[in-house]
This record gives C-alpha cells, sequence and structure tokens, in this order.
C-alpha cells in the first residue's frame, strides 16, 4: 500500500501571530512548486486562528500542538477539540516529548486524548520515543511497545490507520545528533510491527515519521526508509528556505 508522505513542522513555543503571518507568506509561494507530500505545521495556540485563515486553500494543513481529552470543564490552561475544531484547526500533535517530559503527559491520558480528538474530526499525529538513557539500557522496544500500545488502547481496531505516529528518539530532538538510519528503520518498522499485533491491514495504512534533527541535509536519506512516511520537524521548520528541501525530497 502507498502512504502519502507527511512532513509536519512542529514551531513549539515559537513565532507571534506577525512573525507565523511573515513565515506563511514567504512559505506558499515555495511550496507550490512543490507537489506530493502532505505537509502541516503544528504551531502554538495563539496562531492557529492566523495560520488557518493563512492557508484556506492551499495544501498546508495547521495542527495545534496539543490537547486535553475533557469536552469542557475546570481544567485552566487547557484547550478542547471543540475549541480547536470552531476554528477549523485540522488535528493535533499529541505525547511530544518535551510534554512528558515538562507537562508530566502520561500515555493514560494520551489513551483519552486520541480517540477524542479523532472523534472530534481533528488528525492526529502521536509521537513516541526512547530517551537516551533508555537506548543505552536497551530499553528503546520496551518504551515504545508500551507508549504504542497505551496511546491507541482505547482507539477501535478499524481506526488504528488514521493516526500518524511520529517516531522521535528524545536524544535527537534539538540536538544535530540524528539517528542512523539503521536505527530508525529498526524503531520505525518496530513501531508499524506493534499495530500490525492489531491488525496488519491498519498497519499497512498507518503513517510512521520520523523526527528528531532531521533536515534538508539529511533528510531524503531518512525519508528513503522503507517504513518512513515522512517528518516531525522542529528547528528546520522555522525557516522556509530550510523547510521547503525537506518537503522538496519527500517525493
Ligand atoms: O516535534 C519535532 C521535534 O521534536 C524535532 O525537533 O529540532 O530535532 O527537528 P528538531
Amino acid at each position: 500500500m502507498s502512504r502519502i508522505p507527511l512532513i509536519a513542522g512542529n514551531w513549539k513555543m515559537n513565532k507571534t501571530v506577525a512573525e507565523a503571518e511573515q513565515f506563511i507568506q514567504a512559505l506558499l509561494p515555495k511550496l507550490y512548486a512543490t507537489d506530493g507530500a502532505d505537509v502541516a505545521l503544528c504551531v502554538p495556540y495563539l496562531d492557529l486562528e492566523a495560520m488557518v485563515d493563512s492557508t484556506r486553500g492551499s495544501r498546508v494543513e495547521v495542527y495545534a500542538q496539543n490537547m486535553h481529552e475533557a469536552p469542557n470543564g475546570a481544567y485552566t490552561g487547557e484547550i478542547s477539540a471543540a475549541m480547536l475544531t470552531e476554528i477549523d484547526v485540522h488535528g493535533a500533535v499529541l505525547g511530544h516529548s518535551e510534554r512528558r517530559q515538562y507537562f508530566g503527559e502520561t500515555d493514560k491520558a494520551l489513551a483519552l486524548k486520541v480517540p477524542a480528538a479523532l472523534d472530534a474530526g481533528l488528525k492526529v499525529i502521536l509521537c513516541v520515543g526512547e530517551t537516551e538513557e533508555e537506548r543505552e539500557n536497551g530499553e528503546t522496544e520496551r518504551r515504545l511497545r508500551h507508549q504504542v500500545q497505551e496511546g491507541l488502547e482505547k482507539l477501535d481496531t478499524d481506526r488504528l490507520g488514521e493516526v500518524v505516529i511520529a517516531y522521535e528518539p528524545v536524544w535527537a530532538i534539538g540536538t544535530g545528533l540524528t539517528a542512523t538510519p539503521e536505527q530508525a528503520q529498526d524503531a520505525l518498522s518496530f513501531v508499524r510491527a506493534l499495530v500490525a499485533d492489531r491488525s496488519k491491514e491498519q498497519a499497512a495504512r498507518t503513517r510512521i515519521l520520523y523526527g528528531g534533527s532531521m533536515n534538508a541535509e539529511n533528510a531524503a536519506e531518512l525519508l528513503a526508509l522503507p517504513d518512513c512516511d515522512g517528518g516531525l520537524i522542529g528547528g528546520a521548520s522555522l525557516d522556509p528556505a530550510k523547510f521547503v528541501p525537506i518537503v522538496e525530497a519527500a517525493v
């Protein structure tokens, strides 16, 4: 089964609305010269509405960087799926390692967030990945198994393929230390095998991205891996001149 590549930029806590507008005005003309890959921008909450409006009619989809699993309630500072869909946001990145590391995100919460997002009509990128210590201790597969199985636990089997999974080794995020193609392929194929444990058909549908210091120089090699269906890009997504070559490499 052929899977359409997805290149998603994760701006993290960067770009005011004015800076986001400048970015998208510079990016869109450059994207018209490329085709093939789906493109998404995962932007701060306050940039969402402007980005949705500025990208309307283009191939760029706009994602939030988190979402609460409850429909509403006493959750100070949180955002619900309905608040995102009301302004035509396309999707949400869930379980990013920085949410796990700094804000206590748990696999149990993610098990509720994933179906809640899909049920609200949002696309989902679920982030998984091991720490340097887990890799050094030979615990990579144990960690990935727990994150994938728990994150997808409450999702009907016939919907598994709707979830994009981003494998992001924590030790490669923001470090310039990219996983080798062998390390990446091993992890990407293991993630796909975990989905296949529930449904081979859904595993074949599932798009699995690599994230962790992907850039214009290494993108083509990583994107050529059998189980790599795209990238989740941090630093290199902040500059159109660095982001577009990665989109172009995903053909
Ligand atoms: O979500 C993508 C991000 O974690 C990767 O960051 O800067 O290593 O591309 P970076």
